[in-house]
């Protein structure tokens, strides 16, 4: 027996070594063949004596491992972006504040990888999870996807317990043979190879992941001076060292000139790289001085992208066309030939209205230019003249709504045209609206313009049709300003909606009479919408505050055969019906507010609460607007409270937190 589990080390060392060799130094030592034997006599064994499998073995790269759901996982420090800059002015104004600040730096430069940051975690080098960056600072748990990725060791070259962090990306040409597949199943190819990175991920049958042949990169390691490491490009060699895949294109660099230099290089070989970059990723090397420079909320002090400029193609205007807003707003959009664009697919932009289509001068059937940067709405920048041929049509405004025909109104001095119709049907937008308002089912995302958009598209006609987003996933990812990212975020905050307490439901549905206090009423009194459905108007009419009208406009309601199957679907997709008071506990000081805490605080950590402001249904954010309710300001503010001050925002010092705290029995 013991014999069994030494050989089934000695077969996943060689595995293992067989694996870094191949895929990580590029340098294969074994064959083909001789790999295959190894793994199956692994395979054999494992099955054989299932108590000796580990999770992480070599035989587990190919997948299997499937979960239900992704679970949170909170980042010890948070997973921060960088700072975007576009030009050589403002690399010489970073190094330059640098130095402002007393230093004399010297820099790494690296790629910027166009995939999804990760952060790996190992015990005594061995591997323990994977998680994504999520919002910063919680992530997604995708270990099981994360070992079918070869590059990423399974086991360290030395036992030390760490985290470190890079990107997942596709290559390029996993990237086209995956759509050449993909098109001989009839299933809609990926747009590039970040979305097709993270859409891959993002599976939770491993297998799924395992086929689609991700790879790393690792630029990060959190924790240097644990490993006693002083520069960046130290810790860069470490983690080469440790056996992860380091890009050996990183540079250390002296100034300016050999920052520009290397932008210049990378940019010549972008296109020969067999992976995607969009851009250059300056450092400073000295973590000394890292620290010094510190942080902002969202970014590190010590560290920039640079963007290559955007990319601007040529298409055709094949035609425009209108939609209407909820305010009857009309908006001219192009259509485009489809034409990819820095990755993505661009087949519409707006062209925001008639003036701005004059001024441009566009015809129909003009060959026009397309810039898009990164994420960033799709503009059309102008039409070549030169290549008009003389068969292309002069633009002409609309003159009727082209929902319902009625005749529409330039208000004086304005330049958007109106649909005056109050019955227009694209009005009936307003109640969508109003389902995923924030004190409704509080969907983030799906503020008004969006929804206009997902309205007029017809990816949005009715509520059902919200839970339903995720069938237009890619179309969304194809559309203007939407990325992948938000994408994402904006699908799990439906998903999360369908765990709202029966309170948000009955507000969302807008019924005549029920805000979101009678909604809380109704909810914790009849704890579930079938027992509230099934009340007459008499019955409902014994609730103090309910009135005649109130009961009747609810029995109603409920009686609607229309209503009864709006609730049958909404059932169907999933949607709690229950009142979830008990775990939602209740602050009218909190409660559906936006906050955001600033400085010190003495007696308890931002972390702590945040979470607790949540608990009572509040919703911390890290920056200051119009739109925030409160800000809690400890010492050492700074500029949020001048801005909040500015404002004329709610503030709390720490005495008026520590009585709201208080009297809730949370401190
Ligand atoms: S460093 C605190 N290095 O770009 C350090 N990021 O815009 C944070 N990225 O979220 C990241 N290549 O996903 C770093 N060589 C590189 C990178 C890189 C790509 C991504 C990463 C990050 C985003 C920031």
């Amino acid at each position: 027996m013991e014999n069994v589990q030494e050989r089934i080390q000695e077969l996943t060392k060689i595995l293992e070594e067989a694996n870094y060799n191949y895929y990580v130094l590029d340098n294969p030592t074994i064959t083909d063949q001789e790999f295959d034997k190894y793994l199956r006599e692994l395979e054999v064994l494992e099955e054989k004596y299932p108590e000796y499998a580990s999770l992480n073995s070599p035989t587990k790269r190919v997948g299997g491992q499937v979960i239900d759901k992704f679970v949170k996982l909170r980042h010890q420090i948070p997973m921060l972006s960088l700072p975007d800059v576009f030009n050589e002015d403002e690399i010489r104004a970073f190094d330059e504040r640098i130095r402002k600040s007393g230093f004399e730096p010297q820099y790494v430069c690296e790629l910027k990888i166009d995939g999804l940051s990760v952060s790996l975690h190992y015990d005594d080098g061995v591997f323990v999870t994977g998680a994504t960056r999520g919002d910063g600072v919680v992530g997604e748990d995708i270990t099981h996807n994360v070992r079918t990725i070869k590059t990423v060791p399974m086991r360290l070259r030395k036992p030390v317990s760490i985290e470190v962090r890079g990107e997942i990306y596709m290559g390029r040409e996993t990237l086209a043979k995956l759509n050449y597949e993909r098109e001989q199943l009839h299933l809609p190819k990926l747009q590039n190879c970040r979305n097709a990175a993270a859409g891959s991920i993002r599976q939770l049958d491993s297998k799924v992941a395992a086929q689609r042949n991700l790879d790393t990169w690792i630029y990060h390691l959190p924790n240097p001076l644990d490993y006693g490491i002083k520069t960046h490009f130290e810790a860069l060699e470490y983690m080469k060292k440790l056996g992860f895949k380091v890009n050996p294109a990183n540079r250390l660099v002296k100034n300016i000139d050999e920052i520009l230099a290397f932008i210049h290089e990378y940019h010549e070989k972008r296109a020969t790289l067999s992976y995607d970059i969009d851009g250059v990723v300056i450092k400073v090397n000295d973590l000394q001085m890292q620290q010094a420079l510190g942080y902002t909320s969202k970014y590190p002090r010590w560290a920039i992208a640079y963007k290559f400029p955007a990319e601007e193609v040529l298409t055709k205007l094949t035609d425009i066309i209108f939609t209407v807003g909820r305010t009857g707003r009309i908006t001219p959009n192009a259509v485009l030939e489809p034409v990819i664009v820095m990755g993505s697919t661009v087949k519409r932009a707006t062209l925001h209205n008639e003036d701005y289509i004059v001024e441009k001068g566009l015809k129909i059937g003009d060959i026009v230019s397309i810039r898009k940067a990164g994420d960033v709405i799709p503009e059309v920048v102008e039409a070549k003249t030169e290549r008009r041929t003389g068969s292309e049509k002069d633009f002409v405004m609309i003159t009727k709504c082209p929902i319902c025909g009625s005749p529409l109104q330039k208000k004086p001095n304005q330049v958007d045209h109106y649909c005056m119709n109050e019955e227009c049907p694209a009005r009936h937008i307003e109640g969508l609206i109003h389902f995923v308002s924030r004190h409704a089912m509080n969907i983030d995302g799906l503020g008004e313009r969006i929804m206009e958009d997902f309205f007029n598209l017809g990816f949005i006609k009715s509520i059902p049709d919200i839970y339903h987003l995720e069938s237009h996933r890619e179309d969304l990812i194809e559309l203007e300003g939407y990325g992948n990212k938000s994408v994402d975020n904006l699908l799990d905050a439906i998903e999360n909606s369908k765990r709202n307490s029966l309170e948000r439901l009955l507000f969302a549905l807008g019924i005549g009479g029920i805000g979101d206090k009678t909604a809380l009423l109704l909810a914790r009194t009849f704890k579930n919408l079938d027992n509230l459905a099934s009340k007459t108007k008499e019955e409902l009419q014994q609730i103090k505050d309910i009135g005649p009208i109130l009961a009747q406009n609810i029995a109603s309601y409920f009686a609607d055969e229309k209503n009864q199957d709006l609730i049958h679907q909404l059932k169907d997709l999933g949607l709690n019906m229950s009142y979830l008071g008990e775990e939602i506990k209740e602050s009218d000081l909190i409660s559906g507010k936006r906050f955001v805490v600033t400085g010190t605080i003495s007696f308890m950590g931002r972390d702590e609460i945040e979470s607790i402001l949540s608990n009572y249904g509040g919703h911390p954010s890290s920056s200051v607007s119009s739109k925030t309710d409160v800000v809690i300001v400890g010492e050492k503010a700074g500029s949020k409270e001048t801005k909040a001050r500015e404002l004329g925002i709610e503030i709390w010092d720490e005495e008026k937190l520590y009585s709201v705290f208080k009297d809730l029995g949370e401190v």
